[in-house]
């Protein structure tokens, strides 16, 4: 191990108190001593090494609850180790967890001054800054009124721009940008480009897969509070991926398959990472999805599916998979999939055809189309069976995130109409790839300016 560190953990790790019983926390405030234990010890995080270098940019990824704030909160110094020991050398700057951080009595000035202040920073040196942090957060007139009076969105606008105005030589990032909307979002990562291309050193938290293969040169999986491997971003996230989707009498196979990696790989350096990139046991990892291009992302579920009361038919099992029949929900401009779902009739209909629509975010429809044209229809469908539907297309979207619908419309007296129909049944996202583009769609652009 190299002597250029700039994070440096050691054997580190963290337990937490659990009480079996609420009135358990009474007991043992009142009655505390090594022979009296109300609780019982959970490990949040267990034994973790980890040397991260100056310059290098490291995503964590993890399930929910698998230490991954437990561990920047660490670093940080906003946690206290339970084992072992972590260093830090140079000004670090943090986004962690919302509720970190500003003082909510205080207006966004004052939290800025204080903030600063904490960073290390002077008066005179927050006075120069000001004007930076108060475009960048864009918040407006909101700067003068007490933070507790913010938005979820406005507080981060305010703590990022904070976090990167005081020229961090570290950047601590804890899943806080996936709050922002989009368009700050990419303003944020440009500025956090920009720190790294500068020669800090970037960790992040992120649910984004492809964030990490983006912007990292080394990822870190956590599992239940265990450091299982690191490495190549793509590598790494791979393994994330196959560990959770996983059947659950697979998952400590995996694991131990994971954590063997983990010998292979050893330390972080590039040259270790790309070892076992390159040593890692491809067969014995069948389902590793190594495609950087279109994977499945944990997490990226709609919020809110409304379902139709059905008329005759349900629709189900609504996915997006590639031309090769892997479910995805991250993908890129250019790429082809499908679009399937399934219809089982309740009763016999007539007269049948299946459409889709993709939405935006914000519920502009961007492109539908049906099996069918009226009149061109599935004659009868029998009660109890079932269609396969599928809507091939070349994904032409810009990034962004967008969300599938379906409806079976069916001939009935009255004329045609829906038997079922579900709005926002799945979500996808598109990966950024062409770095001038902006709007819904690409439209394959040539751009060119030439002076005459
Ligand atoms: N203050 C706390 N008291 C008890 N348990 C905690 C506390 N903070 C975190 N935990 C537990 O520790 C585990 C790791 O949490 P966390 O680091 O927040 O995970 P992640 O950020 O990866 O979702 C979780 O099981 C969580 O419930
Ligand atoms: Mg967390």
């Amino acid at each position: 191990m190299s002597s250029d560190w700039v994070i440096r953990a050691e054997g580190l790790g963290k337990s937490f108190p659990v009480y079996r019983k609420a009135h358990h926390r009474l007991m043992q405030m009142l009655a505390p001593g090594p022979e009296n234990r109300w609780y019982e010890e959970f490990d949040a995080l267990r034994g973790v090494d980890l040397e991260i270098h100056r310059g290098e940019t490291v995503g964590i990824v993890g399930r929910n609850g698998s230490g991954k704030s437990t561990l920047l909160q660490m670093i940080c110094g906003t946690l206290t180790p339970s084992r072992g020991d972590v260093q830090v050398r140079g000004r670090i700057a943090a986004l962690l967890e919302l509720g970190a951080g500003f003082n909510p009595e205080f207006t966004g000035r004052e939290n800025v001054f204080l903030n600063g202040t904490v960073l290390g920073l002077t008066n005179a040196e927050i006075e120069a800054r000001f004007d930076d942090i108060a475009a960048f957060a864009d918040i407006g007139p909101f700067m003068e009124q007490p933070v507790k009076t913010y938005s979820s969105g406005m507080y981060v606008r305010l703590a990022f721009a904070v976090a990167i105005n005081v020229t961090p030589e570290v950047l601590v990032v804890d899943e806080a940008l996936s709050v922002g909307d989009e368009a700050f979002q990419r303003k944020c990562f440009a500025k956090i480009n920009e720190i790294r291309d500068n020669g800090a050193t970037i960790l992040f938290v992120s649910h984004s897969a492809g964030t990490v293969i983006d912007l990292c040169d080394r990822a870190i999986l956590l599992d239940a509070g265990e450091l299982l491997t690191q490495g190549a971003p793509k590598h790494v996230v791979s393994l994330y991926q196959k560990l959770v989707y996983a059947p659950a009498d697979r998952t400590d196979a995996i694991r131990s398959e994971i954590r063997r990696g983990l010998a292979l790989a050893d330390a972080g350096s590039p040259a270790a990472a790309a070892a076992a990139d390159a040593a890692a046991p491809q067969d014995a990892l069948p389902l590793a999805a190594a495609d950087p291009t279109s994977f499945w992302e944990e997490g990226l579920v709609p919020a809110s599916t409304i379902l139709y009361e059905t008329k005759g038919a349900r629709i189900g099992d609504p996915r997006l998979e590639t031309p090769d029949g892997r479910r995805v929900n991250v993908v890129s401009t250019g790429g082809e999939y499908v679009y399937r779902y399934r219809v089982v009739a309740e009763r016999s209909l007539v007269g049948v055809r299946c459409g889709m629509m993709i939405k935006t975010k914000t519920g502009i429809d961007v492109a539908g189309t049906a099996t069918a044209a009226e009149g061109d229809c599935i004659p009868v469908v029998e009660a109890g069976s079932t269609i396969e539907v599928a809507f091939r297309f070349r994904c032409a979207l810009a990034s962004g995130t967008y969300f599938l619908n379906a409806g079976v419309l069916a001939r009935e007296a009255e004329g045609e109409d829906y038997v079922d129909r579900q709005i926002d049944v799945a979500m996808f996202r598109v990966l950024p790839s062409r770095l001038v583009l902006t709007g819904l769609v690409d439209l394959d652009f040539e751009a060119s300016a030439a002076v005459a």
